[in-house]
């Protein structure tokens, strides 16, 4: 396996509007991010993923954009960007900057010149159809709830959004737009960003015809995945933008591919011919979805985690790269989800953290990951802010007369808002996120949990978090290791090796509030062991068998 730099870095995912206010409109900007590059700094992360911060009427927060080659006003100045980036680098920091091009802004030019008429010479930059007996061109539904087709009244056609109607699909069957986008890469190559986040990139290539979807229930929408995740020209599109542009830069690239399986993961990102450096699947994202997706609601198990994330491990290994995730801004705090927010909130953060960072693949923090923040429930659907939330709550209860109280229910499990309330810098109002009113509230718990009070505790979450990295800097093995899940069958702890040479790390985990026994194989022989990391005080004891504590967390190294 080839050593990289991407490989042996720790990703640290900025979602600017929620990170930090630096002149108190409430909204958070690039100079906010530039004055705590030093508590990142301190992290000890190696790369900061940006979210959008191109300029955008903010339908979907920034990945709706009307100008790629220009900073959000709200955000601040060009200027001021290249301040933080000259900030990031200064401390050794490299920037990933969001790529949004499956769809742009409604309010780009490009799309305003297109909706003009049906020979502007824009037209064909999206995909605009005819409408079918005076209905959409066909039945397929948006990611965001309603029909993925807008009529347009200006030529009379509707065009298609996969997304929210003020984001229109680019037709990356027209080799202008492909074009277009290689130039958009090279400017901000050139401005000196060291690689991309390739949003939504699985669905830029549509089946010819635009196939109705099969209809599975009596909604008037219908899921159209089949004909536009993965679509025929997908990877020739994407293989001609790592040729003419990625191809030719050190970049570190990263593509959001929500259909992945094995077999896309491994054409995607293998060495050889593969397109970008790594991927985010959402496989272990989705057990918490049920076949109606993320509104369709249901528990995850422990045996599914261990199957998902083992797969991944074993399926790639040699033959692509991963990244190794658990929040973003688009899915609940992990430590709401997969650990326990209340009594073991920081035992079970920690515990979460360990496990995911000595897997094989590129770490990635959520901003506030690292304090574990949690979800939150505001009272009343005026207080949420998400595009996807409000357009399901309408439709679901507005519509189909749903009891508001179960639909709170859902947002509260997996709305997107979970992630996008203000950082929580310290203990003052709002936060320490802004001066002014936060553009979404804040979590309560803010005075509990927060930045300041994380820097002040040594047995903090941040501190564990820390050295993480730190231990990922210093052996080789938790980069480049092979995986083995063992203890397969255990329903609480999740436990599995890494190991490169004569050594090996060994990773356990407790997944429940109960002190299952942990017993260690008897293949795993050894001559001397160093515990590594903990997320309680551990003696000097025998490790062949021995009760783990609620959420308990160990890695070894045994050589
Ligand atoms: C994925 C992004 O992460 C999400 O926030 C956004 O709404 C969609 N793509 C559309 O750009």
């Amino acid at each position: 396996m080839s050593k990289q730099w991407w490989k042996e870095s720790v990703v640290y995912q900025v979602y600017p509007r929620s990170f930090n206010d630096s002149n108190g409109d409430g909204i958070g900007d690039i100079k906010g991010i530039t004055e705590k590059l030093d508590y990142l700094q301190e992290l000890g992360i190696d790369v900061v993923w940006l979210s959008p911060v191109y300029q955008s009427p903010n339908d979907d927060n920034g990945y709706d954009i009307s100008d790629y080659r220009d900073i959000m006003s709200e955000f601040g100045t060009m200027e001021e960007w290249e301040e933080m980036l000259d900030g990031m680098h200064v401390r050794g920091i490299k920037l990933l900057m969001d790529l949004v091009v499956n769809h742009s802004s409604d309010e780009h030019t490009w799309f305003l010149e297109s909706r003009k008429s049906k020979d502007n010479e824009y037209r064909d930059y999206y995909i605009w159809r005819p409408g079918k007996d005076g209905k959409a061109p066909n039945n397929w539904a948006s990611f965001f709830s309603g029909s993925a087709w807008q009529n347009d009244e200006e030529t009379g056609e509707y065009y298609l959004h996969l997304f929210s109607k003020k984001q229109p699909d680019l037709n990356w069957e027209n080799p202008k737009v492909r074009s277009e986008i290689h130039d958009v890469v090279r400017f901000w190559i050139d401005k000196g960003v060291d690689g991309f986040r390739l949003d939504a990139i699985d669905v830029i290539s549509k089946t010819e015809g635009l196939p109705d979807a099969k209809v599975v229930n009596d909604d008037q929408y219908q899921w159209g995945g089949e004909y536009f995740f993965n679509g025929p020209r997908m990877m020739e599109f994407l293989k001609e933008l790592d040729d003419e542009v990625f191809s030719k830069h050190d970049l570190m690239t990263v593509a959001e591919t929500s259909s992945a399986d094995i077999d896309r993961g491994i054409a995607l990102t293998n060495e050889q011919d593969g397109v970008v450096n790594m991927l985010f699947h959402f496989e272990h994202m989705d057990l918490t979805s049920g076949p109606g997706g993320k509104w369709d609601q249901k528990d995850w198990e422990l045996a599914d985690l261990k199957r998902v994330m083992t797969k991944w491990q074993n399926d790639l290994e040699g033959k692509g790269w991963n990244s190794l995730y658990m929040e973003n801004h688009d899915q609940p705090r992990s430590v709401s989800v997969f650990g326990n927010d209340k009594e073991y909130r920081v035992k079970s953060a920690k515990m979460l953290a360990t496990w995911l960072h000595m897997m094989q693949g590129t770490p990635y923090i959520y901003q506030g990951q690292e304090l574990g923040m949690t979800n939150v429930r505001f009272g009343s659907i005026e207080d949420y802010r998400d595009v996807e939330i409000h357009n399901m709550y309408k439709e679901q209860v507005l519509e189909k007369e749903v009891d508001p109280v179960t639909v709170m229910e859902k947002i509260y499990k997996k709305g997107r808002d979970n992630a996008r309330t203000p950082m929580q810098w310290d203990a003052s109002e709002n936060a320490g996120f802004t001066t002014g009113d936060p553009w979404i509230k804040v979590n309560p718990n803010y005075k509990e949990i927060n930045a300041e009070e994380a820097l002040k505790d040594p047995a903090s979450i941040f501190y564990h978090y820390k050295k993480l990295i730190e231990l990922r800097k210093k052996h080789d093995v938790i980069v480049y290791g092979s995986y083995k899940l063992i203890l397969e069958d255990h329903s609480e702890i999740y436990a599995y090796t890494r190991t490169l040479n004569d050594e090996t790390l060994l990773v356990i985990s407790n997944f429940s509030d109960k002190t299952p026994l942990f017993e260690l194989p008897e293949d795993i022989g050894f001559s001397s062991k160093e515990l590594l990391i903990s997320n309680y005080e551990v003696g000097e004891e025998d490790i062949k068998g021995f009760k783990l504590k609620p959420y308990e967390s160990r890695v070894y190294r045994l050589t």
